[in-house]
């Protein structure tokens, strides 16, 4: 295998680049560098990294270069930015994910893995989510998201590309920047606890999500480019926890007694999310998760050792 990873300075991407390599599998990566960085990524020989825009067709067919499998997570991953400006972020999540498609196509890459995202489903009408669950995106970004999976269905179907969309749920993890519009509740509060601040609970914290380890992202990533399965798949644990219990969690493994702020519901909040995973365990049949405490703990860990930097 000789990996693309467009996107692979970032968050999910970093991540991936570091297991891949693990798995000695030498890894090329496409990033503008604009939320990603090179801080992020190893000093390996097996590593090559090519700075470049996915909707820059000339540099998404040079990356392909001798490239057999493309892991595709470069985006504009902020839900609010795609409210904020829907054609600049279909321009990128629309725009660059079909040149990074009709390039696999054109370079015969034996198979395609893309991000695609649980705001796919909007606001659930029935729980745990499936796979086939109506698709009633409520953002752009989870419009767009959608697109990509018929794409996927598309060219799969009719230009028979290897496909396969990952839906992630709420991903946690070091390198996730608290500041950054798309940082999920547990980096937010992570930062909150390290300055000895108070968290902010948008509601009364009954709300529950599906809070899956980086690490795992990156684990069903590597296995998805080497398995066969088509169509989408949510990637999540499959395990839910209420925010009042993330945060009973937080404070025992900061060993911190923290203050809860209760403030206004975010306009648009969902209130409940639980996923079903039975794909996914067809993917990782040993299912075996990071639990939410073993990866607060080693967050807090990586936190304390960046602020101390
Ligand atoms: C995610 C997106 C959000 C999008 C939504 C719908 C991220 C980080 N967020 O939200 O932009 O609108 O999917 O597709 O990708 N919360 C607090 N205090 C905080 C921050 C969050 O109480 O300081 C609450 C939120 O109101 C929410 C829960 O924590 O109920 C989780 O929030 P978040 O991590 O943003 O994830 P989603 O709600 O799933």
């Amino acid at each position: 295998m000789h990996v693309l990873v467009t996107g692979g300075a970032g968050f999910i991407g970093s991540h991936s680049v570091e297991k891949l390599l693990e798995a000695n599998i030498p890894v090329r990566i496409l990033d503008n560098f604009t939320s990603g960085t090179r801080d992020n990524l190893p000093n390996n020989s097996q590593l090559e990294i090519q700075e470049g825009d996915i909707r820059d067709e000339v540099a998404v067919h040079s990356a392909m270069k001798d490239i057999t499998h493309v892991l595709h997570l470069a985006a504009q991953v902020s839900v609010q930015a795609s409210v904020e400006n829907p054609p600049e972020s279909c321009s990128t999540n629309i725009g660059g994910f079909v040149n990074v498609l009709q390039a696999s196509r054109a370079n015969d890459v034996q198979r395609m893995v893309y991000a695609s995202s649980a705001a796919v489903y909007g606001r659930p009408v029935q729980l745990p989510l499936s796979e086939k669950a109506m698709a009633q995106p409520c953002s752009p970004y989870g419009l767009e998201k959608y697109v990509n999976d018929q794409y996927a269905i598309l060219f799969a179907k009719e230009f028979g590309v290897s496909l396969f969309g990952l839906r992630y749920f709420n991903v946690y993890g070091p390198r996730q920047d608290p500041q950054s519009p798309y940082a999920g509740v547990i980096s937010k509060f992570i930062s909150m606890i390290e300055q000895r601040q108070p968290l902010a609970v948008f509601g009364d914290g009954s709300q529950t999500r599906d809070f899956i380890f980086v690490k795992d992202i990156a684990k069903a990533n590597v296995q998805a480019l080497q398995s066969d399965m088509g169509g989408v798949c949510n990637v999540a644990t499959g395990k839910i926890h209420s925010l009042l219990q993330l945060i009973d969690i937080l404070s025992r493994c900061a060993n911190q007694s923290v203050e809860v702020v209760h403030q206004t519901v975010r306009e648009g909040d969902i209130p409940f999310s639980e996923t079903e995973i039975t794909r996914l365990q067809a993917l990782m049949p040993t299912n075996d998760f990071t639990d939410l405490s073993s990866g607060l703990t080693a967050l807090l860990q990586y936190t304390s050792q960046t602020v101390k930097k």
